[in-house]
């Protein structure tokens, strides 16, 4: 059992403890905007954010989130980095587009003007070769 705040709002969830916080959200929570891709850390697909950082919601156990405070992609519909993305046209096929919003959003909460160099360094990939255009949405967002 887990009790947490997913965006702001109060969620038990009795599963087992060890179910990764990524089924957890698509299953349980019906929040369904988190992406499972590799399901092993190496993508970002699944990435949310867990006490104002990034987070792989695949390797997080819900049983290690007691009392956590838990943002998605759903939570985060008003961001600035939202817009961006689409006014730099860096969505096309979008399976990972949920995953950037939330660690772009963590990066720019952590950062007021992140580099390349900190965007590059996110796990999260864009197998469709947007990355330029996310680096130029990260640079508009943060104006
Ligand atoms: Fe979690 Fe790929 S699904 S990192």
């Amino acid at each position: 059992m887990a009790k947490m705040r997913v965006n702001g709002q109060a969620l038990e969830f009795t599963a087992d403890p060890a179910m990764p916080l990524l089924w957890a959200l698509r299953d349980l929570a019906n929040l369904t905007g988190t992406k499972q891709g590799c399901g092993s850390g190496q993508c970002g697909a699944c990435t949310v954010i867990v006490d104002g950082n990034a987070a792989l919601s695949c390797l997080v156990p819900l049983g290690s989130l007691e009392g956590a405070d838990v943002t998605t992609v759903e939570g985060l519909a008003s961001h600035p980095i939202v817009p961006a993305l689409v006014a730099e046209e860096a969505v096309q096929c979008g399976f990972c587009t949920p995953g950037f919003v939330c660690a772009l959003a963590a990066l720019l909460q952590q950062s007021a003007r992140p580099t390349a160099e900190q965007i590059d360094a996110l796990p999260n990939r864009c197998s469709c070769g947007t990355q330029p255009r996310i680096r130029r949405a990260v640079e508009r967002a943060a104006r």
